[in-house]
Order: structure tokens, then C-alpha cells, then sequence
């Protein structure tokens, strides 16, 4: 059997096992990164899957990504949110070296019917103007690993040549700047990892245009792409680059970074959500 066939039985498999937990259809998915799966603690209604009960689903195995799906909704005095597909944890393309496993969540959302995404990450800053716990909206990528999940799939749904939907951009300026955060906007650069960057590699990513660099999300926003979904992206900056900073990064730090900024990402992604049914 082709490769291809395999991960649609595995695709199918996958959503039929999470059809029979939930009774509506999600509206929004959202990617935890490392450190911020927190966020999906405290929706209301909540459905919690393990991803190793789903035969064949890809399993991270980074510290910091729990491994669930959770759906739920968000709930304030006044306002309910579209029904949520939470993903906390992500397969990264140097876990596996296979592409196709790194958006298998964004096609398992686009078949239970999700219209849109919010794709976070922990990503080390380039930009010097740019401090450890700034949240950044992501509005365009650099892809240094070359590679796609769109390899085989022919011309994308959206009719926009941005990847990013400037009406959810515009949302979370708004959201932002009325819950007084301070959000950065810039351009995320995509490596394969898993090593951080040299001090070099930094320079150059600079020299390129790029604000961010990280280990994900730029395969999952081409499938949501193609899938013709609205995606808004934030990358917490959790560090500053190689060479940036003259101590050497490791993922406890990017973690604990993440952590800290718990209070301010959450305000803003439950906000963003609630804004988002009002359009
Ligand atoms: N580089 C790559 N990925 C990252 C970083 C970094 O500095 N920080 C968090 N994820």
C-alpha cells in the first residue's frame, strides 16, 4: 500500500474515533506549542483525548507537549465561543523527518469540519528590539528547511497570496491593544532542528528579514492553507537567538519563559476567540 493510502485510513480512523466523543462541530482549532498548553485547561464543557488512544496518531516526544485533544468552548459573563479543538503538543519535522506527520492535525481539524485556526509556538528572537515574553503575530514565514506538506496536492483553496488572514490580525491588534498587551509583529523563520541556531545562522536570518525563529508551525499553516482555513499565528518569543543572547539556550528555559507569560497569552487567545464569534 502507498504511503499516501496509509495516512488516509489513519486520517479517517483518526476522526471517526474523535466523532463519536463530540456531539457538535468544531469551529476553531487551536496548536498549543511548548510551555502553552495551559491554555486549553480552562474551557468549559471540556473533552479531553489522549492522542495514544487514537491508533496511529503521531506522538510528540518533546518535554512540554502533552499529547491531548481537547475540545471545549470559552465562556465569560457575557460572551460563548464558537465549540474548540485544542491541540496541546506537536509532532516537529526533525522528530520524525516525515513532513506529512507534522500537519496530520491540521487535517484531522479540517475533516471534523474546523474553519479556523490559531497556531502558537515558542520561538527565540531575532529582532533586537524584540525581549524574552513578548508575544509576536506571526505575518509571513521564511522556510529554511525547503520542505512541504503540500508535495502531491495540487493549487490552494485561499484566494489570498498571505498565508495569514489580516481580518484575524486586525482581531488581535484590537484585542491587544483594549487589554493592554503589547504585541510584536513580524516574520517567523522555520528550521528543521532539533538543534538552536549558531550565532551565525542568526545573522543570517536577520539579514534575510526574519523576527523569530522556531522548529514548527509553518507546515501546519500551508495544509491550513490549502485547506482554504483563516489562520492567525503567534510565536511567544522565549529567548533571544544565538549570539543574540550570550548564554547558551536550552529547553528548560524556553519552557519557564512560557510559563511566565501564562497570564497575558491566555487573556489575549481567550479574547481573540470571543471576538471572533462577534464578527
Ligand atoms: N531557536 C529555535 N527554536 C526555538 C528557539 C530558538 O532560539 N526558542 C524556542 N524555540
Amino acid at each position: 500500500m502507498s504511503e499516501v493510502l496509509i495516512q488516509q485510513n489513519n486520517l479517517s480512523e483518526a476522526v471517526s474515533y474523535l466523532k463519536n466523543y463530540i456531539n457538535e462541530t468544531p469551529k476553531i482549532a487551536i496548536v498549543l506549542g511548548s510551555g502553552l498548553s495551559h491554555f486549553a485547561e480552562q474551557l468549559s464543557d471540556k473533552i479531553i483525548i489522549d492522542n495514544n488512544d487514537i491508533l496511529n496518531y503521531p506522538k510528540s516526544t518533546v518535554v512540554g507537549h502533552s499529547g491531548k485533544i481537547i475540545f471545549g468552548r470559552i465562556k465569560d459573563n457575557k460572551k460563548t465561543s464558537p465549540y474548540l479543538c485544542c491541540f496541546q503538543g506537536r509532532v516537529h519535522l526533525y522528530e520524525s523527518g516525515n513532513i506529512k506527520l507534522t500537519s496530520f492535525p491540521i487535517d484531522v481539524a479540517f475533516k471534523l469540519g474546523v474553519e479556523t485556526l490559531i497556531i502558537t509556538n515558542a520561538a527565540g528572537g531575532i529582532n533586537k528590539n524584540y525581549h524574552p515574553g513578548d508575544l509576536m503575530l506571526i505575518k509571513d514565514f521564511l522556510n529554511l528547511t525547503f520542505s512541504s506538506p503540500l508535495r502531491g496536492f495540487l493549487t490552494s483553496k485561499t484566494k489570498s497570496n498571505s498565508f495569514f488572514s489580516q481580518k484575524l490580525i486586525d482581531v488581535a491588534k484590537n484585542v491587544a491593544s483594549e487589554n493592554k498587551i503589547n504585541l510584536q509583529e513580524g516574520v517567523y523563520c522555520w528550521t528543521k532542528g532539533p538543534c538552536y541556531e549558531t550565532a551565525s545562522e542568526i545573522k543570517m536570518m536577520n539579514f534575510l528579514g526574519a523576527d523569530a525563529v522556531g522548529m514548527s508551525t509553518t507546515p501546519e499553516v500551508m495544509k491550513a492553507n490549502y485547506y482554504g482555513m483563516e489562520v492567525l499565528g503567534i510565536s511567544c518569543i522565549t529567548n533571544m537567538g544565538t549570539g543574540i543572547s550570550k548564554q547558551k539556550l536550552t529547553h528548560s528555559e524556553v519552557t519557564e519563559v512560557a510559563n511566565k507569560v501564562k497570564e497575558k497569552f491566555t487573556t489575549l487567545m481567550k479574547e481573540i476567540i470571543l471576538s471572533i464569534d462577534s464578527q
